[in-house]
């Protein structure tokens, strides 16, 4: 549970970070209007705001102006919406439900599917170019959103997720890679951007990185878990999806206690990294959060 201050806290981020997103996503009158529409129902229909706000809390942390991160915070959630846009494409994980209501491949088709994933990610360029902030943050955040989604990130990840579907042999290392890609690259991302608009020391980047690495694990672990024994009405998407697309998870490996151990173990890692920073105690309690969420 997450403190009343906490709670306030991050609600007037998530505020924040909405009607920026609002804003970018407001694509009127266009003769192409349908796949604009099915970028903005596929980012206002929710999501937890885990990435953008990982930007703002990194920047405060470091000392920076939250105002001057949010165009990277929202590209970050724009790249995500995408990823998980196509994630349940019926090539990739056949998944009817996102964020509680269809899922933009079920409610559009899978041509505008396809067609507006592309499109947030390369919205996300454009906005991240155009932030009008200093251009030595925009070259670096604009680097770290294209070094940590491609093919050395969340693509390399989700790749390796397909070809590791029904393996017999898959070790814990192995899959350890595919998910620090998978899911850890745009959580580091978000952490890094942060540290680059707050002016973050050399060693508040390392310490951001190690934190990062380990919440991406932990987050995915949970997610792993939340598979298996979330309620699908909290949660907002199809449970038992995994084992359908034999995926090989850290339940599958280590069972829920074990993934669950897991969890705890990188959590106390991510914590631990953040004694670098001064201004964290948010960051510490939604961290702490992370690990019991149910959705
Ligand atoms: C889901 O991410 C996909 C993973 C990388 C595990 P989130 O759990 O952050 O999804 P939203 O943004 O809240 O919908
Ligand atoms: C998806 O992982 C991660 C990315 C989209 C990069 P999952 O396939 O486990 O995510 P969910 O469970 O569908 O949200
Ligand atoms: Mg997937
Ligand atoms: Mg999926
Ligand atoms: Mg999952």
């Amino acid at each position: 549970m997450l403190s009343d201050n906490a709670k306030r806290h991050f609600e007037s981020s998530i505020n924040l970070i909405d009607a920026t997103l609002k804003d970018y996503l407001c694509i009127k009158n266009v003769p192409y209007q349908v796949v604009a529409d099915a970028m903005e129902y596929s980012v206002e229909i929710g999501g937890k705001r885990i990435r953008p706000i990982l930007v703002l809390e990194f920047c405060k942390a470091c000392g920076g102006d939250i105002i001057d991160a949010l165009p990277f915070a929202a590209a970050l959630e724009l790249i995500h919406t995408y990823s998980l846009v196509h994630d349940d494409l019926p090539c990739m994980d056949n998944d009817t439900l996102r964020r509680g209501k269809e899922s933009t491949w079920k409610k559009y088709g899978e041509t505008y599917g396809v067609l507006s994933g592309d499109a947030l990610l390369t919205y996300a360029f454009q906005i991240a170019s155009n932030a009008g902030v200093p251009d030595h943050t925009t070259v670096m955040c604009t680097r770290l959103l294209a070094n940590y989604s491609g093919i050395y990130g969340m693509i390399g990840g989700q790749t390796l997720d397909i070809i590791n579907e029904n393996s017999t042999s898959l070790t814990i290392d192995e899959l350890r890679e595919t998910e620090r890609l998978k899911t850890g690259a745009l959580i580091r991302c978000a952490c890094e951007m942060g540290c680059a608009v707050g002016g973050a020391s050399k060693e508040q980047f390392e310490a951001a990185k190690v934190y990062a690495e380990n919440l991406g694990l932990a987050f995915q672990i949970i997610d792993d878990i939340l598979d298996v024994t979330g309620d699908e009405t909290i949660l907002g998407k199809e449970i038992g999806q995994d084992v359908q697309n034999g995926k090989i998870t850290y339940v599958t490996l280590l069972g829920i206690d074990g993934a669950e151990e897991l969890a705890k173990e990188y959590t106390l890692k991510a914590l631990d990294a953040l004694s670098a920073f001064d201004n964290a105690e948010y960051l510490i309690e939604g961290t702490k959060y992370l690990l019991d969420r149910n959705k």
